[in-house]
């Protein structure tokens, strides 16, 4: 087998000769970029080494690279390396150890601010930005910026890991990073060289099937249900192999979205957005 067959079959716990269609398909093209994203996984253990400004730099230049709707960029990212700013914000996500662990806390923001800013030099109103479709339009802009300084940071030998739990609290967090009205951190991304003695996995996914459609989409029960036993034995042997709790898939994800008290606070988020100067109309 080949070190990209071996990455694909390790990202979907496959046994050798596998049934899957997709995956067949996609081990028949090697690509060494596809190597490195299948072998991505996200690293909560780090060392202090800090994180270059030069290395900064070329994150931001990735990010910069990435497509961005009508080339509006309506994004922006806060680079946190302060200890005591981490440590407050690390304790908005619940005490995550690896937001005050992590040498770089990169805060990627959904940014309107900066087209109010366009509107005053040009003196025409940007009243379209209080829509959701504009909210939707920087959200998608930061995550799409955010995944490119993924993949640069993990080619250039770095683990990150994304926190959501940054919008636990939006307007604290709005408040520790000063962001003008209408910018909202979406997430944080936790950046450093992985500690080598705490290493990562790879985190099996569903099989292609479960996502891949053609032309419309398609639901084979059946099909679908075999398909989920499957990979929550999966996970369960990859928790066991972490030594953590074993858990099914399954369970693991109805309890995620089981009710509002499951959101960790985020059920008040448009409460939080029209604070923050996006009423989402
Ligand atoms: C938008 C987003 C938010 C996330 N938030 C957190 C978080 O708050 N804390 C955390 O430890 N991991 C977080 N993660 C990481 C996911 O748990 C992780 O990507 C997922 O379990 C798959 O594992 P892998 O990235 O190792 O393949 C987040 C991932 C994404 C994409």
């Amino acid at each position: 087998m080949t070190d990209f067959a071996r990455a694909l079959h390790a990202r979907y716990a496959m046994p050798a000769a596998s049934p899957d269609p997709a995956a067949e398909w996609a081990a028949a093209t090697p690509h060494p970029v596809v190597d490195s994203l299948l072998r991505h996984c996200s690293v909560r253990a780090f060392l202090p080494d800090p994180v270059p400004e030069a290395t900064l730099l070329s994150l931001v230049a990735a990010a910069q690279s990435a497509s961005t709707s009508s080339n509006l960029q309506t994004w922006s990212v806060v680079a946190v390396r302060d200890p005591d700013r981490k440590a407050r914000l690390a304790e908005v996500t619940g005490g995550q150890a690896h937001v005050r662990e992590c040498p770089l806390l990169l805060m990627w923001i959904a940014d309107l601010s900066r087209l109010d800013r366009v509107a005053e030099v040009t003196g025409v109103p940007a009243d379209a930005d209080r829509y959701l479709e504009m909210f939707l339009v920087s959200v998608v802009d930061a995550a799409l910026a955010a995944q490119n300084a993924v993949v640069a940071g993990e080619a250039m030998g770095l683990g990150a890991v994304y926190i959501g739990a940054m919008r636990n609290r939006p307007e604290q967090v709005a408040r520790e990073l000063a962001l003008p009205p209408r910018a909202f951190a979406v997430f944080g991304l936790c950046l450093g060289r992985a500690d080598p003695a705490r290493p990562a996995s790879v985190k099996p996914r569903l099989l292609p099937s479960a996502v891949l459609h053609h032309e419309q989409y398609q639901v084979d029960t059946a099909r679908e249900r075999a398909g989920f036993a499957r990979y929550d034995s999966v996970m369960r042997e990859f928790q066991a192999s972490q030594r953590m709790p074993a858990a099914d898939w399954t369970a693991q994800s109805s309890s995620r979205v089981r009710g509002p008290e499951s959101l960790s606070g985020r059920d008040r988020l448009v409460a939080a957005l029209a604070a923050l100067g996006f009423p989402l109309d």
